[in-house]
């Protein structure tokens, strides 16, 4: 009875508060004071203990949370505020959803990353979580380094002369037909959001061509909806939970499937030989290929890189097209440079344009080059350290828990690299202009998929550096100045009221892109032309 009177001593005061606060109120105040002490201990910790062999962390209120909202809303105005901190400079950590990435900025900071030998850095264990449901088994970061490489070879020895030169004919035939069906290019003038139009039209141009004919004739219907549930386990979200049991992630899956088998009954039936080769594409091309043993690639796995060129060429080319005309109708005076161009050098009548013009139009190459120069699709690069890695010409040791960060995007946008580096301006890239420096970068690597640089000192590599540079550049080129030559004979574009401002971007995904609405007005050349 002794103890129940203590009990109910110590409970008297507890009853009369909850008899006054109601439950939730509680609640609330508890997780207040928890969240407070959480704070207090966070802080507490950057302040007392920093380690002096580590890179310096970013200084952040809550745990977990860390730095992932000023990061996730604008991850370059993030970098460049942080490395004008001077104790950071270009290294610096910083907690992004409880794991501590380490940010190597620059162009050392880029070769560090990225020229990373194979023992030091990973890219599959970072990217599969998010990319192996997308892309199915065996493919891409679904399987050791030396299997990817071979993947790239293929993929990169598959983009040959002759399928180039048949692409940019497919292309413009596409780019025409969906000027003249599309509603919101009827008339003589009108206006549309760009980022949605394009999105639309870069999946029929890449899909024509690279997907082939087959996969072409289905994105009108049920291919579509397929690839807009797969894309969904590109969400946000799944960076956390990419397994989670959630509505996107089961749709994600039943789209994966259909995927590998629609591209596994287009596999069959070609070699089956009821469909004949017309021109060439990348199925075709995989349906021939063997690995260093000796193996056919299997269907599925060809299913599975067609899949990941699928989203890795639609993400990056339809936000670059995107830009590119925002950016033209901030400067209309460019676009009519470009027609002049292309009068100049293909003839005032405008025959049809091929494969050998394009490299004849360095004004068009000029303004894919400077888009994306500004705005380069992937915004962070990241890999997992692999063993402490010692940062050159610093004190600090990267340890094994930390994942490394790369930003490309930064030194393609730092004063000390590029005069006036936030003006969009396509002739910084003239022949002779010479105004920046790095340019010429002479060492010279293969990976096992063709001789590239190694761009261990250039500032500008939006397409990546080392065995994970892209290799879909070419094709992006090709793509990207044929629907810009479209653009440009059939419209003269501009701002609505001729402003000169343009949208913001949109970084909520691994592929950053402008934020929609981005509206431009069109108006139709007459024949005069
Ligand atoms: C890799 C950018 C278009 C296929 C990369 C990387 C970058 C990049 C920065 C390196 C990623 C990393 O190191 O983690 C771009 C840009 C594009 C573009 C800016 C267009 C403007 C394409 C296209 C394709 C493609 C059209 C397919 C046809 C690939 C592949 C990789 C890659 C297969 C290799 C991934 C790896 O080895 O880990 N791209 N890309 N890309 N890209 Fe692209």
């Amino acid at each position: 009875s002794c103890t129940m009177g203590v009990l109910a001593d110590v409970a008297g005061p507890l009853g009369d508060f909850t008899a006054h606060a109601s439950l939730p109120a509680l609640v609330v105040a508890g997780t207040a004071s928890f969240v407070v002490l959480a704070v207090v201990l966070n802080v507490l910790k950057q302040l007392l203990f920093k380690n002096p062999n580590e890179p310096p962390l970013v200084f952040h209120w809550f745990p977990v949370l860390g730095s992932t909202i000023t990061y996730g809303m604008d991850p370059y105005k993030f970098f460049f505020s942080n490395r004008a901190k001077r104790q950071h400079g270009d290294v610096f950590t910083f907690i992004l959803l409880g794991r501590k990435m380490t940010v190597c900025l620059d162009t050392k900071g880029n070769n560090f990353i990225l020229n990373g030998k194979i023992k030091d850095v990973n890219a599959e264990e970072i990217y599969n979580p998010l990319s192996g449901p997308v892309f199915g088994k065996d493919v891409v970061y679904d399987c050791p380094n030396s299997k990817l490489m071979e993947q790239k070879k293929f993929v990169k020895f598959g983009l040959t002369q002759e399928s180039l030169r048949s692409y940019v004919t497919l292309i413009t035939a596409e780019v025409e037909d969906f000027l003249k069906r599309h509603k919101d290019f009827k008339g003589q003038k009108g206006a549309f959001n760009v980022p949605k139009v394009m999105a639309e039209l870069t999946i029929y141009t890449a899909s024509r061509s690279l997907q082939g004919e087959e996969v072409r004739n289905m994105f009108d219907s049920r291919f579509a909806a397929l690839y807009t549930d797969l894309d969904m386990g590109f969400s946000p979200i799944n960076f956390m939970l990419p397994w989670a049991p959630l509505p996107h992630n089961r749709k994600r899956d039943v789209a994966r499937e259909t995927m590998i088998k629609v591209y596994g009954d287009i596999v069959r039936k070609r070699r089956s030989g009821a469909v004949k080769k017309e021109s060439p594409d990348m199925i075709w091309h995989l349906m021939d290929c063997k690995y260093k043993d000796g193996t056919q690639v299997p269907d599925h796995e060809i299913a599975g890189i067609m899949i990941a060129l699928l989203m890795a060429g639609q993400h990056s080319s339809s936000s670059t097209i995107a830009w590119i005309l925002l950016r033209l109708a901030t400067k209309p005076e460019i676009i009519e440079e470009l027609l002049a161009e292309q009068k100049a050098i293909l003839g005032e009548d405008l025959p049809s344009l091929t494969y050998d013009d394009l490299q004849r139009l360095p004004l068009h190459a000029q303004v894919v080059k400077e888009t994306l120069r500004l705005h380069a699709p992937i915004h962070s690069i990241m890999r997992k350290v692999k063993q402490p890695l010692v940062i050159d010409g610093t004190n600090y040791t990267v340890p094994t828990s930390h994942t490394l960060m790369s930003s490309p995007g930064v030194s393609a946008q730092m004063d000390e690299h590029f005069p006036n580096p936030a003006v969009w301006d396509p002739h910084r890239w003239d022949a002779g202009a010479n105004n920046f420096e790095g340019a010429e970068d002479e060492e010279k690597i293969d990976y096992g998929w063709g001789v590239v640089s190694k761009g261990t000192n250039s500032p500008y590599l939006p397409f990546g550096a080392g065995r994970h540079r892209c290799i879909g550049e070419q094709f992006a080129y090709l793509q990207l100045q044929t629907i810009l030559v479209a653009f440009v004979r059939e419209f003269k574009l501009k701002n609505p009221g001729g402003s000169r401002d343009i949208v913001g971007t949109d970084y909520s995904s691994l592929f950053s892109k402008p934020l929609t609405p981005g509206i431009v007005e069109w108006e139709r050349r007459g024949k005069e032309l």
